[in-house]
């Protein structure tokens, strides 16, 4: 199998997907814009040959390139797992008359307001809203939809730009902050707990299934520097509540008619017990979702999804072991590191427990919180007990702190 593979270095953890693909014995062609001699070392043994295109997000250009590069060559698809890059990979496929899901189909998990009218289509709860481009079309939807509301731009990503409004102070506060945001939604806030739903698909059906538990809600997380956020994957997924979020996410990839690979959803469990649709993308969830599905079952996902892609087959037990928590910290204060507290006490709590320890060390520069949930690094615990494993991971958010200048 010849696999042609979109930025095969970057964001680093793509280089596990390169060695995935090559260790189920695909002939990965990778193209990035990373320059060859930059190539970190341990991705090259994976590497069957590599492209370095000037601009890696300019699609004519690179469309042309790679097709040049190929030509006379047989490849059997094009993947990618990286947001930016879905819709280039379908197009790719599309202009080599490959199988694989669509662009329609792609743009089905890639804009937020085709994929909210998809899944309501198929008859599924999905917070109301309207496209908005002005101020006019914004209070008129206010209106509509009345209070609490979210204001959020169209092609939004990290919760940036993201507003809750509760009132007509507010409101106006919200509008005034968005000018030179081209289109936005107007959104129902929807009130309750927030969760994800990943699976890797093998021809549309989930081969693997996860919930993870945000905590607190990603729009926090992202507003409030001095939280730490924990998101735990849920070890135990019979309980009603995740079988009715695992439902609706199920009925979702129906819907938006999933091929093969990763997807990352994220939904809402209200008060009254009902599961409410986010957002969803064809692709994994970021700031190590993977590394924590993999602790929780003790399998390598990076070479699962490789297999679905490349075999439509899966071979990993799915058999959940462990809750597993990770822990983002954010230092006060701005500049370099300067100390930890706190975690030499953690770590022999945890004892055997503990996955992994990566804090930013003193001297290392602080991480832009508001551009990465990766913060000033993290810590993974797991536990087969769920209070457990809630537990060790709030004693990491309290427990753990630190400092930079
Ligand atoms: N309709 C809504 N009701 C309640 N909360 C919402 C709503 N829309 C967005 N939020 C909050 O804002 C966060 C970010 O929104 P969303 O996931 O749509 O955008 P995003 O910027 O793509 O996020 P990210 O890239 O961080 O996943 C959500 O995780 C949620 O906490
Ligand atoms: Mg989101």
């Amino acid at each position: 199998m010849n696999v042609v593979f979109l930025s095969p270095v970057y964001p680093p953890e793509m280089i596990e997907y390169t060695r995935g693909l090559a260790e189920v014995g695909a002939n990965v062609y990778g193209v990035g814009d990373t320059p060859f001699e930059a190539l970190p070392q341990k991705v090259r043994p994976y590497l069957t040959d590599y492209l370095r295109v000037p601009r890696i997000m300019a699609e004519d250009d690179v469309i042309e390139r790679v097709s040049a590069w190929l030509r006379g060559k047989q490849i059997d698809t094009v993947l990618s797992n990286w947001e930016p890059l879905v819709i280039l990979a379908a197009r790719l496929r599309e202009r080599w008359g490959l199988p694989g899901m669509s662009v329609d189909t792609v743009k089905g998990f890639r804009d937020k307001q085709l994929m909210k009218e998809r899944v309501a289509a198929a008859g599924l709860r999905v917070p109301k809203s309207r496209r908005v481009t002005n101020e006019n079309e914004t209070r008129a939807a206010a209106e509509e939809i009345g209070y609490p509301l979210i204001l959020k731009p169209i092609a939004g990503a990290g919760s940036a730009d993201t507003y809750k409004v509760t009132n007509d102070k507010e409101l106006d506060a919200a509008i005034k902050a968005m000018r030179g945001i081209p289109e936005s939604s107007c959104e129902e806030y929807v009130a309750g707990e927030e969760f994800t739903y990943d699976t890797v698909c093998v021809q549309g059906k989930p081969a693997f299934e996860n919930v993870a538990s945000y905590l607190p809600k990603p729009l926090e997380m992202r507003t409030q520097e001095w939280i730490s956020p924990v998101i735990i994957t849920v070890r135990d997924l019979t309980s009603k509540k995740m079988q009715t979020g695992i439902e609706l996410g199920r009925k979702v990839l129906k819907a938006l008619d999933m091929g093969d690979g990763f997807t990352h959803m994220e939904w809402y469990y209200t008060a009254k017990g009902e599961a409410v649709f986010g957002e969803i993308g064809c692709r994994p969830g970021g700031a190590h979702l993977v590394d924590q599905m993999n602790y929780t079952c003790d399998i390598d996902l990076f070479r699962e999804w490789a297999r679905a892609c490349v075999m439509h087959d899966f071979k990993a037990s799915t058999e959940r072991k462990y809750n597993c928590g990770i822990v983002f910290k954010r230092a006060m204060g701005q500049g370099r590191v300067t100390r930890i507290e706190g975690l030499g006490a953690w770590l022999r709590e945890c004892g055997e427990w503990v996955c992994e320890e990566k804090l930013l060390r003193p001297g290392t520069p602080r991480r832009n919180w508001k551009h990465t949930l990766l913060s000033d690094g993290h810590v993974i615990v797991r536990h087969p007990e769920w209070d457990e494993a809630h537990r060790l991971s709030f004693a990491a958010a309290t427990g753990i702190r630190m400092w930079a200048e």
